[in-house]
């Protein structure tokens, strides 16, 4: 059988359609070991929204979204749409289901494109023909890293590929990010979080790495990060309306931190 993938899974987290019987097996044993798993991907899916709305809201008109993921409520070209309907979005990710159904919900959608690529390979991203069509990399361009980092193990530097992303856009540019932490979270939820982390290593994604907030804004290096700074994605911008909006009891509890900078 099939293992389950990080794509796949996050989608049954999300209450989605489109994940196969290995990855709702894997997401009732991650249940057992994070009962709250579910908020914590819609905390973060709700800080990619909120995270596109403030870019697009800023100016922003052209977006790179890289680990986008299956299509699910609230997908980055909707956001921006919201602000200026012709912002256009490329969607990268390197997982087969994804790139299928996302060319799926984009068939009809001018202005938007998916390319399968390896984040740890920037030039095969940037260079794709879908992104030299639609982005022009001479104007501020809004990177999303949303959920994604942390499925790259420190062995294989996610740093160094993102300063290649980072280096290849123009000032004005705004990079958003979000990641797993056990950063300052209390038990039993740091426990129960690292368990849950430690579970991806029978998945297709088995380099599954929590990062502390030091490592976490090191990969904003250079760059100006907008308000309120490193937050956990329950939190981040949380008087954003949003139409999938909860609070979290605990903000730490999203085991996630996010935030987004301009490059000066
Ligand atoms: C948890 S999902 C996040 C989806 C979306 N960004 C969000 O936050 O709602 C992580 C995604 O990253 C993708 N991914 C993991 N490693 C990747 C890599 N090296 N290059 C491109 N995509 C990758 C997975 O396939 C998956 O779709």
């Amino acid at each position: 059988m099939e293992l389950p993938s990080a794509a796949r899974v996050y989608d049954a987290y999300l209450g989605g359609a489109h994940n196969f019987a290995a990855d709702r097996a894997f997401f009732a044993r991650a249940k057992e070991k994070l009962p709250h798993i579910a908020d914590v991907a819609r905390w973060n899916r709700t800080f990619l929204r909120r995270a596109v709305q403030t870019m697009a809201e800023e100016g922003i008109d052209q977006f790179l979204d890289i680990g986008s993921g299956l299509p699910t409520a609230g997908n980055t070209h909707e956001i921006a749409h919201r602000t200026n309907p012709d912002a256009r979005v490329v969607y990268a990710d390197n997982e087969p289901v994804a790139v299928v159904q996302t060319e799926e919900l984009l068939k009809d959608v001018p202005g938007t494109a998916v390319v399968r690529g390896d984040f740890l390979e920037p030039d095969a991203i940037l260079g794709a023909a879908a992104t030299r069509e639609l982005l022009d990399l001479t104007k501020p361009v809004g990177v999303l890293a949303v959920a994604l980092l942390h499925f790259i193990p420190r062995e294989q530097h996610p740093e160094a590929a993102l300063e290649r992303y980072k280096d290849a856009l123009p000032a004005g540019s705004r990079l958003a990010i979000s990641h797993a932490t056990v950063d300052g979270v209390a038990e039993p939820v740091r426990s129960q979080t690292l368990d849950f982390i430690d579970s991806y290593k029978d998945t297709q994604n088995p380099g599954f790495t929590a990062r502390d907030e030091l490592e976490f804004r090191r990969f904003f290096t250079g760059w100006e990060l907008l308000d309120p700074g490193v937050a956990f994605t329950s939190e981040w911008r949380s008087d954003l309306t949003d139409v999938d909006d909860f609070a979290a009891a605990n903000p730490k509890n999203a085991v996630c931190f996010a935030a987004v900078a301009r490059k000066p």
